[in-house]
């Protein structure tokens, strides 16, 4: 998936992804993983999503990272902040409201950019990515952020050659397999999507989506 991809994506406004509330299962499964109100969130491949708002709401400083300027101007248009900009070697750092989104590529972030970071959320992030973009962003992503680092990450099953992703496929083998060197993986609930609603995925035979919550050893 080349930026392009996205780029051209926001600019056609072809944002099925995007949804007009907070994504339910963080709501139901974050307080689970008893992350302390005033630590910093990540969340990888951000777009303008409302979880920014809710985990901010909760206490946290939240932490994104998003390629589309369009996005972030969105988000911040939407929530009628005004961010203040700053620029670092990652990239252009909109601020505001306790929510900091970085205008950069995901894989150009390191561990003094994540080092404040004692959360992860991940929702529509790795199931964003094909399976090359996956192996990476686990390896290098994943592993800048720091020891004790707990989060959840959500991701759809459905059979992968009923249609092409995004959003791609990934199984609880998989995920185990690419987190479970370094961190601890447990499934905190899988469930059905049906086929009317909204988060289904179109061209799938069957849809579950699945949490994990996540804790860096
Ligand atoms: C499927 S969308 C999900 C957005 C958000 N997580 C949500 O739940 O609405 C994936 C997002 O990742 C962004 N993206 C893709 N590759 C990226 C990268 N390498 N670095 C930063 N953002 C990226 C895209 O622009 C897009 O907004």
């Amino acid at each position: 998936m080349q930026p392009d991809f996205w780029h051209q994506r926001w600019a056609n406004q072809q944002i099925g992804f995007h949804q007009s509330t907070p994504t339910p299962l963080l709501q139901k499964h974050w307080a689970g993983l008893g992350v302390a109100a005033d630590c910093t969130v990540f969340v990888p491949l951000c777009g303008k999503s409302l979880d920014l708002a809710w985990l901010a709401a909760q206490g946290h400083r939240v932490l994104g990272v998003e390629l589309s300027q369009l996005a972030i101007e969105q988000f911040f248009a939407d929530h009628a902040l005004m961010p203040e900009l700053r620029q670092s070697r990652y990239g252009t750092h909109y601020l505001a409201g306790g929510i900091e989104i970085i205008h950069g590529d995901a894989f150009g972030l390191d561990r003094d950019a994540l080092s404040s970071c004692a959360a992860v959320f991940d929702r529509a992030a790795l199931i964003a990515l094909p399976p090359d973009l996956r192996q990476r962003y686990v390896a290098e992503l994943y592993a800048a952020l720091p020891s004790n680092c707990q989060g959840l990450l959500i991701t759809l099953e459905y059979p992968q050659q009923d249609r092409d992703g995004p959003p791609f496929s990934v199984h609880e083998d998989e995920v185990r397999a690419r987190y479970g060197e370094h961190w601890d993986v447990a499934l905190c609930e899988r469930r059905n999507i049906p086929a009317a609603h909204p988060g289904f995925v179109n061209g799938a035979s069957r849809v579950d989506t699945a949490v994990y919550a996540l804790h860096r050893r």
